[in-house]
């Protein structure tokens, strides 16, 4: 038999054979970054022949947030997801999430860990995690990213470590795992700056729990960002000169606050024209993911140093931090998810949230995740717990979707992720509605004006004219009728749009 060290060598194939009907399987990973790849490869072609023989094969899947192509594509293409948690954005799995045939659980990402620890998902029988090394004595050096994977490795009956070759071992010098104690033996957590480090450049497991090895040779496979388009370029204008007038207005300070970025093409376009302004100084970030921009910021000396628990980035941005990783490393704390998007510490460093809606209705209440409250698109992620926390909650989306068919300004949201109390600035390429201080009324007002698209202004004004009144005025008739006029029509406004 070869070895590992102390440990079994085995093929992918031979480590599904440990995976059994209902099993509940920790993978690692946070986005495409990190995710174990050799085993669920495996496992999809494990599970699709156990089924031809007329066998039932279905496992929970948990993972940091969402997976790579193997887990949320392969396996779920395999049907051998039953349940899933916490994040996904693959489209096989979205479309079985959405029949129905997959039980998803969408949940806030920094509580995974606890709710994983304590318990509260039953037993995990196995964790499959990338590492570059696995010592004798149970450190496990994660790749790209930390995510729940200390979490895994601590609570999973069995281990498994798939040892990817294609990653450079100097990751390490980027990680900082950190594990809470449970409830009530907790402390404050001496984070007091994005780049504070706590922890070790490894994670542990118990060797005994380690039943074997397996080798594999995959880059993450994550696409690079197309160039920011027009409206995305137009929201990242609102953004930086909102945060420039409020630096001279003296609510944050002259050398910024931290801030956090949601993932995709507007917040790298916002994160460009951050990067390109020079009345911007240079600044930090605390956020979830480190992303392709982040990158260029950091080469250039715009962005001072980042805290996220994942490399995002395309294979040569991450070519580019590993040449240069006596640059990078001091530059870039990869922390586990329950550290990276803790409440406690996005609220003591003032972070400054930027995410991204699906929607908001014109009381500012937000949809990030649900179509028609129903069909889910990939879930809350981290925006919660950075939104709720923040010094300065953003919300940015373009006025309207599918060549303005669909206003993202709406009289209700049918389903809400970061309520009107989490939701400060509402951003879209029509302009920028500044929420703080202002009634319910006087929101609906500032962000039909400041925010709808002029197609959909006229309809959205006679709704809070025409509703009933209260604090709130709402006509439960009607909250909804663009919404079904869409589900109807497949447009908002069919009159109008004719
Ligand atoms: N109603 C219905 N569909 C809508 C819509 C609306 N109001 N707004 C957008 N869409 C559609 C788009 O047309 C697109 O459909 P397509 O794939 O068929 O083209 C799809 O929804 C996604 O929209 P897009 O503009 O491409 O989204 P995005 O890549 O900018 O992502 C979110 C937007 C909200 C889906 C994404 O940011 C997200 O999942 N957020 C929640 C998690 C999060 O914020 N994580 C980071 C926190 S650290």
């Amino acid at each position: 038999m070869s070895t590992y060290g102390p440990f079994a060598l085995l093929t992918a194939a031979e480590a599904t054979t440990r995976i059994k009907d209902g099993d509940t399987v920790a993978f690692s990973g946070f986005s495409p970054a990190g995710a174990a790849k050799a085993v669920p490869t495996a496992l999809a072609a494990w599970g699709r022949e156990e089924h031809r023989r007329g066998r039932s094969f279905r496992i929970k899947v948990l993972t940091g947030a969402s997976s790579g192509h193997c887990i949320d594509e392969l396996l779920a293409e395999a049907e051998v997801i039953a349940w899933r948690t916490p994040y996904q954005s693959g489209e096989a799995l979205r479309r079985q999430i959405n029949r129905q045939e997959v039980e998803y659980v969408d949940m806030h990402l920094s509580h995974l860990p606890q709710t994983v620890a304590q318990g509260f998902f039953g037993r995990i029988d196995l964790a499959v995690i990338e590492a570059t090394e696995v010592a004798p004595d149970g450190r496990v050096y994660l790749t790209t990213s930390i995510g729940a994977s200390p979490t895994y490795l601590q609570h999973a009956d069995k281990v498994i470590i798939e040892i990817n070759r294609h990653q450079s071992p100097r990751l390490r010098e980027m990680s900082d795992v950190f594990i809470m104690p449970p409830p009530p033996h907790r402390y404050p957590i001496p984070i007091f700056d994005p780049l504070t480090r706590i922890g070790c450049p490894y994670a542990t497991v118990d060797p005994r729990k380690v039943i074997g090895i397996v080798e594999s040779d995959d880059p993450d496979k994550i696409g690079a960002f197309a160039p920011p388009d027009a409206v995305s370029n137009q929201i990242a204008g609102h953004v930086v000169a909102f945060l420039l007038a409020e630096k001279r207005a003296g609510r944050i300070p002259p050398d910024l606050l931290p801030l956090q970025a949601g993932v995709g093409n507007v917040a790298n376009a916002v994160l460009a024209a951050l990067g390109e302004h020079p009345e911007i100084p240079p600044f930090k970030m605390y956020s979830e993911v480190l992303q392709d921009a982040m990158v260029d910021l950091l080469a250039d000396g715009k962005l001072i140093g980042a805290s996220a628990t994942g490399l995002t980035i395309s294979s040569a941005k991450l070519k580019q931090i590993v040449d240069d990783i006596d640059f990078f490393a001091p530059r870039i704390v990869l922390r586990p998810q329950e550290i990276s998007n803790h409440p406690g510490i996005i609220r003591r460093l003032g972070v400054v949230a930027m995410n991204t809606a699906l929607e908001a209705d014109v009381y500012g209440n937000v949809n990030s995740s649900h179509v028609y409250g129903m069909d889910v698109i990939n879930g809350i992620g981290g925006s919660g717990e950075f939104a709720r926390n923040s010094y300065i909650s953003i919300f940015m989306t373009p006025s309207v979707a599918k060549n303005g068919k669909i206003s993202a300004i709406v009289p209700m949201c049918p389903h809400v992720d970061s309520n009107e109390h989490s939701v400060q600035i509402l951003v879209t390429e029509q302009g920028l509605a500044d929420l703080r201080g202002l009634g319910p009324m006087q929101r609906a007002r500032t962000i039909i004006d400041r925010c709808a698209h002029p197609a959909y202004r006229d309809y959205l004004d006679r709704y809070i004219r025409e509703a009933r009144s209260g604090h709130i005025r709402h006509d439960l008739q009607r909250c909804f009728e663009l919404h079904r006029n869409l589900l109807a029509y497949g447009t908002m406004l069919p009159t109008e749009n004719e």
